[in-house]
């Protein structure tokens, strides 16, 4: 069936422009200053993306015998080389502080039953040397998305757009300078597919990670890249994408969507075991099962694959029913949908993606190589994880740069809006395009990444993979240019997008490190250098590593 949309005018202008209602989203939004008027994009609902399915916590230095230097030590040496020092030692600093502003916000964090009341309670997770996680029980994300999102619809300069999708970034070449200069979006109503051009001085990515591109993710839908993608046509650097990090253990169940089991899990001595019951993790690693999450993962593929296992478990049966039931409400209640009941029996688990370490490369103010562009939470590359992240630490990004761009954007008070006539893209005289392709391409893409660019590489599957993915981009850009531009069309193109800039970042690197692991390469090289992309000139890609 052919369908004309009507052409729409062009109406949207605000001072700052945030795309992603997530933790970084929602923390900046409620942080500007009244008196600037935002624009705040989610492509579902308001509350939907991965901040609201957070469950272990966020790390923060607050127990006495936890300090600054161990909180960054520990990120260090999970980040396997490649943390930007500054970068780690300002978050670990800020922890604190970050904490309290939620607090402010009315997020409700479990407390201490013990001692002194008022005392919020830290739980440990891979890689933390001491109890770092403050959390609310196993739904620290929901907590702090109710809060926020509670604030943020009774703040009046804030206008909000939910199942409203960002399809591209609109730039402006500079007279003055080489730097291109980011003036608003093109966005798709999905309520009746017009798409409108948002005008801003000022336009934040805060769209998430990319694990989408994954068949088995811990992630939910929202995190198809579309930032990444975004950033990486309008000429944006994207760094070190070759980091995609596997949570060790999902739910193994065909009906439970790869649903997280928290490492707060093992925090509280929860037990790795094959099925038959032996322990395997003090083979791998002397920190057993609270070994950073590259290894654990890592060992856990291992065990599956020379076994011929489907899963292993993860066994937490050995506490007090009572202690289990409070602590972890949200998991004993879902498995238990599954007919599991972790109080008297181990739970099947696997490794599924969970988090994106590279993303847009931004500076310490979250800015992009485009002027007037940020990002900030999973979409973006900071240099807090390095190759691994460590676990808790992403909430604590998301905040700590939504901090950032508001300091940077009081700098920048007399910014002007820019003239953009004429710019808008419409849906008109354009076909619809057959939901089945593409619901076909989004598996096969997403089987294509799960085998060929997996937990473990080779050279062989990942130039495979690269002539693959190079059809599918030529298939979808055509069907871009051709037929209506759906949601499920822009999350295609830019999930096609996302793998090509995985699989060269991959390529790129010729050794083993953190949470890339080449069959070919698996020494580490002496010197640590991160994976940089850029589309450049005329779609040639440059590609570089630096230090
Ligand atoms: P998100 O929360 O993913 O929000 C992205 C937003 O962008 C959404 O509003 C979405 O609609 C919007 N969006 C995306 N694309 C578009 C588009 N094209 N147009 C318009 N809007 C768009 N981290 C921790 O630190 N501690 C934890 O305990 C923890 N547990 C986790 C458990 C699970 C199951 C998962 C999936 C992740 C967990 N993480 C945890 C990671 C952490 O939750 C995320 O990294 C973080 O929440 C990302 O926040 P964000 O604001 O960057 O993005
Ligand atoms: C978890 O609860 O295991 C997730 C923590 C994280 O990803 O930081």
């Amino acid at each position: 069936m052919q369908k004309i949309l009507k052409q729409v005018e062009n109406k949207k202008i605000f001072d700052v422009l945030i795309i992603g209602s997530g933790a970084a989203g929602n923390s900046l939004a409620l942080q500007l200053p009244k008196t600037m008027s935002v624009g705040l994009i989610s492509k579902t609902e308001l509350h939907e993306g991965s901040t609201y399915y957070a469950q272990g916590g966020i790390s923060a230095v607050l127990s006495k015998i936890d300090s600054i230097n161990q909180h960054v030590e520990d990120t260090m040496e999970a980040g396997a080389g490649l943390c930007k020092e500054d970068i780690v030692k300002a978050v670990a600093k800020d922890s604190k502080v970050i904490i309290e502003w939620l607090l402010e916000q009315g997020v409700k964090f479990t407390k201490n039953e013990s001692g002194s009341s008022d005392k919020l309670h830290l739980t440990k997770e891979g890689g933390h040397t001491y109890p770092r996680i403050v959390h609310a029980a196993d739904k620290t994300g929901e907590a702090i998305q109710d809060s926020l999102i509670n604030k943020v619809k009774k703040q009046s300069n804030i206008e909000l757009f939910t199942h409203h999708v960002a399809i591209d970034l609109i730039t402006k070449e500079n007279k003055d300078s080489a730097q291109k200069k980011c003036v608003g979006s093109y966005i798709l109503n999905k309520k009746n597919n017009q798409i409108n051009v948002f005008k801003a001085k000022f336009v934040v990515l805060a769209t998430g990670g990319a694990n989408k591109v994954y068949l088995y993710t811990s992630n939910p839908d929202t995190s198809s890249g579309d930032g990444i993608a975004m950033a990486y046509r309008a000429g944006c650097d994207i760094a070190n994408m070759e980091f995609m990090q596997f949570h060790p253990t999902c739910l193994f169940h065909h009906k439970a969507k790869s649903f997280l089991i928290s490492e707060s899990l093992r925090g509280e001595g929860g037990r790795l075991l094959l099925p038959n019951g032996d322990s395997f993790m003090h083979k791998y690693d002397s920190r057993g099962v609270l070994a950073p999450r590259d290894i654990v993962a890592r060992a856990i593929d291992s065990e599956m694959k020379i076994n011929g296992f489907d899963y292993v478990l993860l066994d937490i049966s050995h506490k007090k029913s009572s202690f289990i039931k409070k602590r972890f409400p949200n998991i004993y209640k879902k498995c238990l949908e599954f007919n599991i009941d972790i109080t008297k029996t181990p739970m099947p688990v696997v490794p599924a993606t969970h988090y994106t370490c590279g993303g847009i490369n931004i500076d310490i103010n979250a800015r992009t190589n485009i002027k007037n562009l940020y990002a900030i939470g999973e979409v973006a590359h900071s240099g807090l994880h390095g190759a691994n992240r460590m676990a808790s630490n992403s909430l604590l990004e998301c905040i700590f740069f939504s901090k950032k761009v508001l300091e940077d954007i009081k700098k920048y008070e007399n910014e002007k809006h820019e003239d953009i006539r004429n710019l808008l893209e419409n849906n008109k005289d354009k076909k619809v395009s057959e939901e089945v392709i593409i619901k076909h391409s989004w598996k096969e893409i997403r089987t294509l990444m799960w085998n060929y660019v997996g937990i473990v590489r080779t050279n062989e599957r990942l130039l495979k993979a690269k002539i693959r993915i190079s059809i599918f981009k030529r298939e979808v850009e055509e069907s871009f240019d051709k037929n209506i531009i759906s949601s499920d069309l822009i999350e295609l193109r830019n999930l096609i997008y996302i793998a090509e800039i995985i699989i060269t970042s991959a390529l790129a690197r010729k050794e083993s490190r953190g949470l890339h692991y080449n069959l070919d390469y698996p020494k580490i090289n002496d010197e640590a250098k991160d994976t940089i992309i850029n589309i450049g000139v005329k779609n040639n890609i440059k590609l570089y590593q630096e230090k």
